[in-house]
């Protein structure tokens, strides 16, 4: 696998053929409901075998009980020995024992007190789990999923080791203007600070890493009025059911590689998702030539740990 190469927007459009992922294993953090539960249903039906990693253990117990080829792991991203125990237990549960795809999906929204004003004598401490859940949980998440493919694909870059991706799940939030949030938007606004770090070492060990960003979609992490009042604007929403075929375009095509990949309303895509052609500065011949001297100071000859 060569470094990472702009090579232009993502045609959504194309035919893909998911056969290349039959009999993978992918790991799904946060995989037992919502958009989670959306990448794991698209995946079995895909023929991948699919661990979950979930405090929801009622839920993930039945999505266990009604999948074929899924194994729940009680798991809070927030929590790293969970995710050791999520990753040994991907592990054994593999007919491969190894993890082709990690999904790093776990993330709340909750109402954020950096942004809250308290009328008090003395300022509170906010509340920062949102950032302990979205961004600690996926760089756990990252590290462990690149040392379990670095361990099966070697440091060395070469034609035999097998496709692995890791996907960060981003948002709107992640590139547009969420007013009341400053939290939510640090947190995936950090998935494509950690796309952009990894896509340019991640090719060693002969793996991709891409960010999947959904606008709204109708699931439990934001209330019932929230939603309610994006559709009396007349926002179109997203679907759950394209947010599952992104993934699979996405873990499919291994030429998806340190990309962006927005689950849209229908409206701006055909399919429901499309390739913004954000994370490069094409056009932008300034942060192109700073970008370059960027790199000067860690060029890829340079190997994984400088
Ligand atoms: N729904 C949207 O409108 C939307 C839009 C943009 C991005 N997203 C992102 O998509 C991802 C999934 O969101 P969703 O809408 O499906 O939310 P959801 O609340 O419906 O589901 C989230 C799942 O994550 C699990 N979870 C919560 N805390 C966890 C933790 N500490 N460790 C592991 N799992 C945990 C929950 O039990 C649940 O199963 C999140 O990262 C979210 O930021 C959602």
């Amino acid at each position: 696998m060569e470094g990472y190469k702009h090579t232009g927007p993502i045609d959504c459009t194309r035919p893909f053929d998911t056969e290349s992922l039959r009999g993978k294993t992918a790991i799904i953090t946060g995989g037992a409901n919502g958009l989670g539960e959306a990448y794991v249903r698209a995946l079995v039906k895909a023929g991948a075998y699919v661990c979950i990693g979930d405090p929801d253990v009622e839920k993930g117990r039945k999505l266990e009980a009604d999948l074929p080829n899924t194994k729940y792991t009680p798991c809070d991203v927030s929590k790293w020995t969970d995710q050791v125990h999520l990753f040994n237990e991907a592990i054994s549960f593999s007919p491969t024992s190894t993890i082709s795809y990690v999904v790093a999906n776990a993330g709340i929204h909750r109402r954020d007190e950096v942004f809250l004003h308290n009328d008090t004598d003395e300022p509170l401490e906010p509340d920062l789990g949102t950032i302990k859940v979205n961004i600690v949980g996926t760089l756990y998440t990252t590290k462990l999923a690149m040392r379990h493919f670095i361990k099966q694909n070697g440091h060395t870059a070469s034609p035999a080791q097998q496709d692995t991706c890791l996907v960060l799940i981003g948002s709107g939030a992640a590139f547009l203007d969420c007013p009341r949030a400053p939290q939510y938007c640090a947190s995936k606004w950090a998935m494509r600070g950690i796309l952009h770090s990894l896509r340019r070492t991640a090719f060693y060990y002969g793996s991709r890493v891409n960010v999947i960003s959904p606008w709204y979609v109708k699931t439990n992490i934001l209330s019932q009025e929230a939603f309610e009042r994006v559709s009396r604007a007349g926002v179109q929403v997203a679907e759950l059911e394209d947010a599952g075929e992104c993934l699979l375009r996405v873990l499919s095509d291994t030429e998806v590689n340190g990309r962006s990949i927005f689950v849209s309303g229908r409206k701006w895509a055909a399919r429901g998702y499309l390739g913004l052609d954000l994370e490069d500065y094409t056009g932008n011949a300034l942060i192109v030539e700073i970008q370059e001297d960027q790199m000067k100071g860690a060029p890829v000859e340079m190997g994984l740990y400088i």
